[in-house]
C-alpha cells in the first residue's frame, strides 16, 4: 500500500480536471498569451485573465490586475518584502515564521536596511498578541505573518493582526502558503494589505505557479525589467500592474492547472473540504496521543488547525522514522526542519525537528487507519 502523507510539500495527486487542463493547453492552443493577435495566443491570454478574475473572487481583492503570477510564495514574498521596505524601516515577523520570510528580512537587516522585530509565539505556535502589539513603532513599515504553520499546523488570528496593522498603519504581509484553498481567506475583512500564495498546494495545481494579491493603495517597488507585451515602444518597464512585477513569458501551463485547481476546490466548497481533512487529522491525532512516547506537536483543538501533524518518537531520529515509514510500510511523511528553524525553535523540537504527517484531498479513512497502524508496529519493536 501506498499512501501519500506530504501535501504540505506539494499535494499529490492533483485533481484529473487539473491534469486534464494542462494537457489540454499543450495539445490545443499552446501559445504566449498577451504577446501576439493570433486566435491561440488570445485564447491563452483569456485563460490567464480569468485565473486573475478567479483569485481575486476567490480572496475578495475588487481589482484582478493585482494579481500577480510568480514562480512561488517563496518568490512572491520576496518580492514584496524587498519591494515595500527602504532604508530605515522596521519590519516584525513572528517566531513562526518559514524560512521564505525570516531569511529575506534577516537578510535586510544583516545588511543594515531595516530593523527587525520578532514577536513571540507560546508552544503551540500562536503568536502572543500582547507582545506583538508592544513591537509597533512610529517606523513600522511591515508585519509579515505566516497564516497556517507548516511546521505545527497553527492556524493565526489574521483578522485580529490584520486589524491591529492597519491601527498602526503598518502594511499587512499574509503568508497562505499553507492555507489558501483551505480556510476562507477575505482580504478586505482580514485586512490584508499584501497576500502570497502558492498554487500547488491547498489549491491543486501543478508546482512552478504561485503569486501576490494586492491591495488597492500599496505600491511594491518592480524587481524585474524585460518584455511585458505592453507599451513596448518605452526603455522603461509599465508602472502598472500586473505588469509592473511580471515580465517574460509567463508559466501558462502553471496558471492553467491553478486554474483548474481553484475551479475544484470552490466547486468542493471549503468548508467540506476542511470538514473532512480535519476529521483525518483528528482521528490521526487522538490515535497518536496513546501512544506511549509519543510527542505530539501543536494546537489542542482541530478548530485553528492545518490537516497536518508533526510528531517525535522518544530515543528515534525523525528521519530514521521518517525513512522507516517510507521503505517498510510505503508511507510518504517529510522530516526534519521544513525549512522552518524558528518555529521548531518554538515549539520544542529545534534542531532535529519532527516528522510530519500532512493530509491532502484525496487521503481516506483507511490511509490514516493504516498509519496509525504501523506507527504502532514500529513503536513495539523498538
Ligand atoms: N514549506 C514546504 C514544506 O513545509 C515546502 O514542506
Amino acid at each position: 500500500m501506498k499512501v501519500y502523507l506530504d501535501n504540505s510539500a506539494t499535494s499529490f495527486p492533483k485533481p484529473p480536471a487539473v491534469v486534464q487542463a494542462i494537457s489540454d493547453y499543450l495539445n490545443n492552443y499552446g501559445a504566449s498569451p498577451g504577446r501576439s493577435a493570433h486566435a491561440l495566443s488570445v485564447k491563452a491570454a483569456r485563460e490567464v485573465f480569468e485565473t486573475r478574475e478567479l483569485l481575486a473572487e476567490f480572496f475578495n481583492l475588487d481589482n484582478s490586475e493585482r494579481v500577480i503570477f510568480s514562480a512561488n510564495a517563496t518568490l512572491a514574498l520576496n518580492i514584496a518584502i524587498k519591494g515595500v521596505l527602504k532604508q530605515g524601516d522596521h519590519a516584525i515577523i513572528s517566531h513562526m515564521e518559514h524560512n521564505s520570510v525570516h531569511r529575506p528580512l534577516k537578510y535586510l537587516e544583516r545588511n543594515g536596511i531595516i530593523e527587525l522585530s520578532i514577536a513571540r509565539c507560546d508552544n503551540a505556535g500562536f503568536i502572543d498578541l500582547e507582545h506583538l502589539k508592544s513591537l509597533f513603532r512610529p517606523n513600522t513599515k511591515l508585519v509579515a505573518i505566516i497564516h497556517g504553520s507548516n511546521v505545527a499546523g497553527t492556524v493565526q488570528p489574521i483578522r485580529e493582526i490584520g486589524k491591529l496593522c492597519s491601527q498602526h498603519d503598518a502594511i499587512f504581509l499574509v503568508d497562505a502558503a499553507q492555507t489558501a484553498g483551505f480556510i476562507n481567506i477575505d482580504m478586505q475583512q482580514d485586512h490584508i494589505d499584501i497576500l502570497a500564495f502558492t498554487g500547488h498546494k491547498k489549491l491543486y495545481g501543478p508546482p512552478g505557479i504561485g503569486g501576490l494579491c494586492i491591495n488597492k493603495d500599496i505600491q511594491i517597488n518592480t524587481f524585474i525589467h524585460g518584455g511585458s507585451g505592453s507599451h513596448s515602444e518605452l526603455d522603461v518597464h509599465p508602472a502598472f500592474y500586473p505588469d509592473r512585477l511580471e515580465a517574460g513569458t509567463p508559466n501558462t501551463v502553471g496558471i492553467i492547472g491553478l486554474k483548474a485547481g481553484l475551479e475544484y476546490v470552490m466547486k468542493k466548497g471549503l468548508q467540506n473540504i476542511r470538514h473532512l481533512q480535519l476529521g483525518l487529522i483528528q482521528h490521526l491525532i487522538r490515535e497518536l496521543k496513546n501512544l506511549d512516547n509519543v510527542n505530539v506537536c501543536g494546537p489542542e483543538g482541530i478548530e485553528n488547525r492545518l490537516p497536518l501533524v508533526s510528531i517525535n518518537i522518544k530515543n528515534m531520529p525523525p528521519s530514521e522514522l521518517s525513512q522507516l515509514l517510507d521503505q517498510q510500510y510505503g508511507i510518504m511523511t517529510r522530516s526534519g526542519l521544513h525549512c522552518s528553524p524558528l518555529a521548531h525553535k518554538t515549539i520544542g523540537s529545534f534542531p532535529q525537528g519532527t516528522v510530519r504527517f500532512s493530509i491532502g484531498a484525496f487521503n481516506t479513512e483507511e490511509d490514516i487507519n493504516y498509519t496509525i497502524n504501523k506507527v504502532k508496529e514500529i513503536l513495539s519493536k523498538k
